[in-house]
């Protein structure tokens, strides 16, 4: 295709020799004689290159030059002897200028040679932005398993239809990290992403968070509260731990999914929610509505679209390149590069990884502060949560009877914080998941937490 130029000359011999010469060049030229007629034509036409005087009746030519340069390669014919208005033109962002008497060696030259650039500046453009997108794409989803692969799949399919999306899957497998891809390649990614966490509210504070409330609905509402639904308006509302709402909770959900409605609490006004609904669970939802402890019709509801996310000891390929994702994000802000050595590798990627990616996060992280100065991590750098810690020897629980596997981790779970005297902290570390998960197992089991505290 030809190059598209624009030569503003007012000058009309001038302009005439120039049209013919450049258009010998074969480039599609436009000429013009006023400033009004470049904005007209600017309006409807996209030039590679425009040539300009420097004056024209109708303008301020430093001006107008500084408003086309920011989009367009200008260059700038000026009076011979008249050089300062060369230096101010440069100055306004034009690329290169022209003295007059023109020649047309000098004109076959200069316009080449700006073309050229602009061409290199359009490529060095692009590979910036392609650059931006692959490390935006790092530190969004890594991993290049089959698994990850249909994951990012599903994303890209769900996300730019309004349907409510169900995340499950293990503890610190990114199921927060998949909601947050789902906004962000879906229409709303300008309006907020608001989470929530169903778990750590307290069970009445729950709905007047979610929903608001009117002044005096409760003691100590003496305002009235916008609900973060009010607040996710137009955007993403991220329900996490959705298995820990109680049955108002869940009815109150259930009418704002088949109808968009709800009220602030102590209000009799419905007000009409626009959000994607977007939830995440580690529990089995389904099992749970089945017996009961979860309404079906939500669950149903919810289950619109299903997105599982496997743990990650089922998908070992990703190992290698998350780790190197998490060490390398370490090696951005400090001086000593680190890598990890092959066998340190091979250790990683036959750990089970009961706490997922968080954990091998944090495995990381720590190797990386225990080998200190040294640019190789190796094994011995790593420690890993098992239940049987080799150092601590062996832990004995003892039943009279063949436990179930929820015995199994409320026994377990209470050993470790009689252990730590009831530091949820410590005991997520060691038993490699998230204090959050700790929290809920601690309700979940119904364990008084303070009977654990040191006295
Ligand atoms: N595919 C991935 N690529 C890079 N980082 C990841 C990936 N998946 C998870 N992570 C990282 O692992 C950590 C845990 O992820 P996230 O918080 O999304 O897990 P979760 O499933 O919500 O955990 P929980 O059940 O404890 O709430 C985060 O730091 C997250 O950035
Ligand atoms: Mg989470």
């Amino acid at each position: 295709m030809k190059s598209k130029l624009v030569v503003v000359e007012d000058d009309d011999t001038l302009r005439t020799l120039m049209i013919q010469h450049l258009s010998n060049m074969d480039y599609e030229v436009e000429g013009l004689s006023r400033w009004h007629s470049v904005m007209d034509y600017l309006e409807k036409y996209e030039p590679s290159l425009i040539i300009t005087d420097a004056r024209l009746p109708d303008a301020n030519s430093l001006e107008y030059i500084e408003k086309i340069s920011v989009n367009y390669p200008v260059i700038v014919l000026t009076a011979f002897g008249s050089v300062r208005d060369a230096v101010s033109a440069i100055k306004a962002g034009a690329v290169d200028y022209i003295l007059k008497p023109v020649s047309l060696d000098t004109l076959t030259i200069t316009v080449e040679r700006a073309l050229d650039n602009a061409a290199l500046r359009r490529d060095h453009m692009f590979c910036k932005r392609q650059l931006e997108q692959s490390i935006q794409r790092n530190s969004s989803l890594v991993g290049n398993s089959a698994e990850m692969a249909e994951l990012k799949q599903m994303i890209g399919a769900v996300a730019p239809n309004d349907i409510t999306v169900l995340i499950q899957g293990e503890s610190g497998s990114g199921k927060e990290l998949v909601a947050r891809a789902i906004h962000a390649h879906s229409h709303r990614k300008k309006h907020n992403y608001v989470a929530v966490d169903c778990c750590t509210l307290q069970e009445n504070l729950f709905e007047s968070e979610l929903f608001g409330h009117e002044k005096g609905a409760f003691t100590g509402a003496d305002k009235q509260k916008k609900g973060l639904i009010e607040g996710a308006e137009g955007g993403t509302l991220f329900l996490d731990e959705i298995g820990e709402i109680n049955s108002s909770g869940q009815a109150k959900l259930l009418r704002v999914l088949e109808t968009g409605q709800y009220r602030r609490l102590g209000s009799t006004k419905d007000l009409t929610a626009n959000v994607r609904i977007v939830a995440a669970t580690n529990r089995d939802l389904e099992t749970m509505s089945a017996e009961g402890n979860f309404r079906s019709d939500l669950f149903f509801r919810l289950n619109a679209f299903n997105i599982v996310i496997p743990p990650l000891r089922d998908r070992r390929d990703d190992i290698p390149e998350l780790a190197a994702h998490f060490v390398r994000n370490h090696n951005f802000s400090t001086r000593v590069i680190k890598n990890l050595s092959s066998s340190a590798i091979r250790s990683l990627v036959s750990y089970d990884w009961p706490g997922n990616i968080r954990e091998l996060k944090n495995v990381i992280e720590r190797a990386i502060i225990l080998s200190g100065d040294r640019q190789i991590i190796k094994p011995e750098h790593f420690s890993f949560s098992r239940i049987l810690g080799k150092s601590e020897g062996a832990v004995t629980l003892s039943f009279d009877h063949d436990p179930s596997m929820e015995e199994l981790e409320a026994h377990y779970l209470s050993y470790q914080l009689k252990k730590y005297s009831g530091r949820r902290g410590k005991v997520a570390e060691v038993m490699g998941i998230s204090e959050r998960s700790i929290y809920r197992m601690i309700k979940r089991y119904e364990l008084d937490e303070n009977s654990y505290k040191a006295s």
